[in-house]
């Protein structure tokens, strides 16, 4: 399965659509909104190192509302911070990152209104450009971003477990699986465990290449507290049920088992420390904060008190869970099993998770970490800056 090619999240606005579907990553987005206000602040720390023009990222953007309104949140702090400075705002150079098949369009039909939404905040000028591609690999040109974005999209690998690909081994390792399991031998987990370090150390050179010295990243993804890879908080329920739901299809002849044992979810959930390691060997950031947030399965958007018993909570908290996780997943599913089955499969998933949701209380974990890019020695930034400054003024006294 080529991931790049494969993943993305369901297009349009319709009832199916990741646009309609996506409350729960917009709560996610939230809990890391004050990471990203800091990074900002910490960017534009002081008068003489605001740059004239800011690159700021948003990477797996998708569709629906969510990367706008982050943008919104960047443009608004920035404003603010360069409106109480006394400083006019760089211009914005504002970039929408996803792999190849995204409906960005989707993104495009809302752009008018976004530009009306920061106008209120912002004078200068800002362009918006869509950039497609994989964020495990070079997007941008050298030294040209100031702070990159990202929230619920790095937990995606760039490719399952090239030792889970193998045709004799995938047979013999992963029956009847499509991810991690509490019975998995450790060298799927091992396996899992190196691509996500792997991936997540190109991540951090490619952003290295482009980010400017001391430019930031405020990311956030699923994660784990525990160190554990299977652990109940590491969305481990998403994918078993998924393959619970898959093998009861097999059973009953819609099928083949073959098809099941050949599919591994390209997914990740990494702990802190297994986040730390790749970057400090890695090398090129130092990570400032790691925080992790639980979160309700169906983004408390189920309203509780709406319900008189628990087999009808769990039955909406169960249909509101399968929306969100169909919104994400269908594209990379139909890919291998075809389309045919997708509503059958769902329809079972639902049922599961609202049978286990009756009497269980697990939570995701979302992790939000804020990295800084290693100043570069030479002429500090904020030198820089001060130069630039005198030579303006004297340039302007000149000119009178
Ligand atoms: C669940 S969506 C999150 C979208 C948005 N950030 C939000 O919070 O609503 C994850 C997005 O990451 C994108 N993605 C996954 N792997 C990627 C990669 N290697 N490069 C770029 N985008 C990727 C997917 O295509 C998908 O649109």
């Amino acid at each position: 399965m080529e991931v790049a090619l494969v993943l993305h999240m369901n297009k349009g606005s319709g009832e199916s659509s990741y646009a309609k579907n996506s409350t729960l990553q917009s709560k996610i987005m939230c809990l890391g909104k004050a990471a990203m206000e800091e990074g900002i602040l910490k960017i534009l720390k002081k008068s003489s190192i605001i740059p004239e023009s800011m690159g700021i990222a948003d990477l797996g953007c998708s569709t629906g509302p969510n990367s706008l309104a982050a943008m919104t949140e960047i443009v608004k702090v920035i404003e603010g911070r360069c409106c109480s400075l006394g400083r006019p705002s760089p211009e914005l150079r504002l970039f929408l990152n996803d792999l190849f098949d995204n409906d960005f369009n989707n993104i495009f039909a809302t752009l008018p209104t976004f530009y009306n939404r920061i106008r209120q905040h912002n004078k200068a000028p800002c362009y918006i450009s869509a950039v497609p591609g994989s964020f495990y690999g070079r997007l941008f040109p050298t030294n040209s971003l100031h702070f990159v974005h990202s929230s619920s999209s790095l937990h995606w690998l760039s490719q399952v477990p090239k030792g889970l690909q193998s045709e004799e081994r995938r047979m013999l390792i992963n029956k009847g699986k499509i991810y991690l399991s509490k019975s998995s031998p450790q060298c799927i987990v091992n396996a899992y465990l190196e691509q996500f370090q792997n991936d997540f150390s190109l991540f951090l050179s490619s952003r290295a290449e482009e980010l400017v010295s001391g430019g930031r990243m405020v990311l956030s993804f699923m994660g784990r507290t525990s160190s554990d890879p299977t652990a109940d908080e590491s969305c481990y329920y998403q994918w078993e049920f998924l393959g619970t739901a898959l093998m009861a299809m097999v059973s009953e002849g819609l099928i083949e088992e073959e098809k099941v044992d050949s599919f591994n979810a390209p997914y990740y959930a990494p702990c802190p420390d297994e986040l730390r390691n790749v970057i400090e060997k890695e090398g090129s950031f130092i990570l400032d904060d790691v925080e992790a947030f639980p979160m309700e399965w169906d983004g408390g958007a189920v309203d509780h008190q709406q319900y008189t018993t628990v087999a009808e909570l769990s039955r909406a908290r169960g249909q509101r869970v399968t929306k969100t996780i169909r919104a994400v997943v269908e594209s990379m599913l139909e890919a291998h099993f075809g389309t045919h089955i997708m509503d059958d499969l769902f329809k079972r998933y639902q049922d599961i998770v609202a049978d286990y949701l009756s009497n269980a209380s697990t939570k995701y974990i979302n992790l939000v970490i804020s990295l800084r890019k290693k100043e570069t020695r030479g002429i500090m930034p904020e030198v820089i800056g001060y130069l630039k400054n005198i030579l303006t003024l004297e340039n302007y006294a000149f000119r009178k």
